[in-house]
């Protein structure tokens, strides 16, 4: 790997500010915007779906948004959010009764496509699917909520996920999403994370574009 990518999650931003939020992370180390489209059915919370991601959008946001699904029946609005806006787009597992359909969908809006699993969710599930994707997002908490508290365990998946991917899918882009700080990213890194979702540990700090940095700064932090 020799690569990291950092994805601030607007949800923790202040949305009386969103602009501003764009604006700094137009400004910092990070190369990705977070979007979290939860719809109250698939996870007990209700946030924000196309007008938001239609103001955001690139060129407002001089970053790539990479848009994370937390809905129930994903396929109905694939195509909507492509044209909405995302330039990786992510659906969950659990969520999905014809996945392959809905990678399938995604690719063909030139769009590219990310599968989640929830932190119950084995890595191996994957297997019959890996070569059609592009990223993965392992939650490392149970979706829903910002700022909640990282399970360890998802170390452990990001390694088994690692091996699946040995001279296979070297390229595959590898999330980790919930509860990511500067505490624990040299670790998630050194197991094989290559995407850092960071919510809660950007925006609630005194200095968010230090904290990306700092974030950022994780992959070197192991090498040296
Ligand atoms: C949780 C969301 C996350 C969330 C992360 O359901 O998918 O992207 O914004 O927030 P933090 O970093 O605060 O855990
Ligand atoms: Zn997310």
């Amino acid at each position: 790997m020799t690569h990291l990518q950092i994805a601030p999650s607007i949800l923790a931003a202040d949305f009386r500010h969103l602009g501003d939020a764009i604006q700094m992370i137009n400004e910092s180390e990070a190369d990705l915007v977070h979007v979290d489209v939860m719809d109250g059915r698939f996870v007990p919370n209700i946030s924000f779906g196309f007008p938001v991601l239609k103001a955001i959008k690139p060129p407002f946001s001089q970053k790539p948004l990479d848009v994370h699904l937390m809905i129930v029946q994903p396929e109905q609005y694939i195509d909507a959010f492509c044209e909405a806006g995302a330039s990786i787009l992510t659906v969950h597992y659990e969520a999905c009764t014809h996945l392959h359909r809905a990678i399938q969908m995604i690719k063909a809006n030139g769009v590219k496509a990310g599968v989640a699993l929830n932190p119950h969710t084995p890595v191996h599930l994957l297997s019959d699917i890996l070569d059609e994707i592009d990223l993965v997002c392992l939650m490392s908490v149970n979706p829903g909520f910002g700022g909640q508290k990282f399970i360890p365990h998802t170390l452990s998946k990001i390694q088994q996920l690692k091996m699946m991917c040995a001279n296979r899918r070297e390229d595959l882009l590898i999330e980790i999403d919930g509860g990511v700080s500067t505490a624990n990213a040299a670790a998630l890194v050194k197991s094989g994370a290559n995407v850092l979702v960071a919510g809660s540990s950007v925006f609630k700090s005194d200095d968010p574009k230090l904290s990306i940095q700092q974030l950022k700064s994780s992959y070197s932090s192991i090498n040296c």
